[in-house]
């Protein structure tokens, strides 16, 4: 088992499917103590078993993100648990349905909102004493390809992925001095059950395999990109994996 991540304690959301159980899987193998959030529970354990096939750490949280009122339950349930959160990855996502704006449903329109925007600013803000424990952490963000093209029927998704831009730019701002990084990163198409519901005309073999953008999420996480705070970055930018 690699170390780089060694007595590092991160906190994944989406680790049950597609990037976020790659990512989470991939930290595992590194070192990294993993906290997996997610609702399905086979997908958690697959998470699970991984990592310790790899030797490593992980704490499965079964977890509706949607449900912001048991926000205040998930940290009392760690904070005396694990002494601080050097990162946390915004992974979490879901679409079921492209519409055009004229026909979006609200309760459709807000829950793209929920998910891909109040979820992970409200997460990162109950974590916040958890991070701040930690010598520094980094805090990302997963936005798409809707942050600098405009792409029709994606409405609230596409909104809230933009919207993400702003809101790690905001994070930083308010902790400018602080050994604290928020960034977001658009990992482009990647092949997983959310590609597929949400580009359903596209070959699955026309985009790259998940594995591909996992290690731009482990550089975000390392020291190597403590230069990198509050920007927007694009996987395919970075040059590795
Ligand atoms: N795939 C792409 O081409 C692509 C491109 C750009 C950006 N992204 C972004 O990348 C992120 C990951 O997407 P993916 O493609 O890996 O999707 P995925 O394979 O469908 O996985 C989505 C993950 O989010 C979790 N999730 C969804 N709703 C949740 C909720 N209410 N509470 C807790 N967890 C929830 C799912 O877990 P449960 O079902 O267990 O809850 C699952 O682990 C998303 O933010 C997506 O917008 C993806």
């Amino acid at each position: 088992m690699s170390t780089e991540f060694k007595d590092r304690i991160i906190m994944v959301t989406g680790a049950s499917d597609g990037i976020g159980q790659r990512v989470a899987a991939a930290l595992g193998e590194a070192g990294a103590s993993v906290i997996a959030l997610g609702r399905n529970e086979d997908g958690l354990q697959q998470t699970l078993e991984r990592i310790e096939s790899f030797g490593g750490r992980c704490l499965c949280v079964p977890f509706d993100l949607m449900n912001f009122d048991d926000y205040g339950k998930l940290f009392l349930s760690l904070k005396d648990h694990i002494p601080h959160l050097d990162g946390l990855v915004h992974c979490a996502g879901s679409i079921d349905r492209c519409t055009p704006l004229q026909y979006v449903k609200t309760d459709v329109f807000r829950q793209m909102l929920d998910i891909h925007l109040t979820a992970p600013n409200m997460l990162t803000q109950i974590m916040l004493p958890l991070l701040k424990r930690a010598e520094a952490a980094s805090i990302i963000f997963t936005t798409c390809d809707m942050i600098d093209e405009d792409q029709k029927n994606f409405h609230a998704y596409g909104f809230a992925k933009r919207a993400l831009a702003y809101a790690a730019a905001m994070w930083q701002a308010e902790q400018p001095d602080k050994p604290y990084r928020f960034n977001t990163l658009n990992p482009g198409k990647v092949r997983t059950e959310l590609f597929k519901r949400a580009f359903g005309g596209m070959h699955p073999k026309e985009v790259p395999a998940v594995s591909s953008v996992v290690p731009a999420y482990l550089y975000l996480l390392s020291d190597q990109s403590k230069d990198l705070r509050g920007q927007t970055i694009h996987a395919r930018d970075l040059n590795i994996g």
